[in-house]
């Protein structure tokens, strides 16, 4: 959920706890849905008009059950990535699996999918930003061919998100061989 005056992140655990006043702003708390469907749309749309978009979907005949999205990353607005990875990067922005067909290799799938067609667009790598606490997405990343991102100039010599509200999201990447 997040709060409606600021937008800030409220997780599971905090949403069970009553607070009168949003942890952020400070505004009287009024929660609504983090994702809801007018703010998906808004994120399709806008990622799918950026350059050199992938948007590719899993139906098994009775409906969705799995999705990837990304687009050439735009740089200028990963300012943490600039000299790190190639103007040439594709950014998978999101994947994602109906919770009851997991762990039966449609991720696996949509993932390899998708770098093959990053691959034909000419894109010499993929990149993309998960949270490192989340198993079920680094294990699929890793099974990918996804590795760390250096930096030097972080105390973790990984690259990071900068935004400290969230400290565990990491950037991996993957080089695509011609
Ligand atoms: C991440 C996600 C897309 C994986 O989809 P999936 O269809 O379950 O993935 P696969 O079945 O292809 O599994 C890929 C690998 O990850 C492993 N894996 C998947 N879920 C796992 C879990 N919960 N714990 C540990 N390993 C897991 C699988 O065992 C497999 O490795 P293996 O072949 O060596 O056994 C799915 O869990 C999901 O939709 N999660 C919610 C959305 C999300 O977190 N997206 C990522 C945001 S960046």
């Amino acid at each position: 959920m997040k709060c409606c005056s600021c937008g800030v992140n409220y997780g599971k655990r905090e949403v069970g706890m009553p607070k009168r006043n949003c942890k952020q702003c400070a505004n009287p708390l009024v929660l609504r849905e983090f994702w809801s469907f007018g703010d998906i749309e808004t994120d399709l749309v806008s990622g799918l008009s950026q350059k050199n978009p992938i948007a590719l979907v899993a139906d098994n005949g009775k409906g969705l059950v799995g999705f990837t999205w990304g687009y050439q990353v735009p740089l200028e607005k990963f300012p943490c990535l600039a000299g790190k990875v190639q103007e040439e990067a594709s950014y998978m922005d999101e994947v994602a699996v109906r919770r009851t067909r997991r762990q039966k290799g449609m991720g696996t799938a949509l993932g390899v999918q998708y770098l093959e067609i990053a691959k034909q667009q000419g894109m010499l790598e993929v990149v993309l930003r998960t949270d490192e606490r989340n198993k079920a997405s680094m294990s699929l990343f890793r099974k990918l061919g996804f590795t760390d991102i250096p930096d030097s100039n972080n105390p973790r010599g990984k690259v990071y998100d900068p935004d400290p509200e969230y400290q565990n999201r990491i950037y991996l990447r993957r080089e695509l061989t011609r």
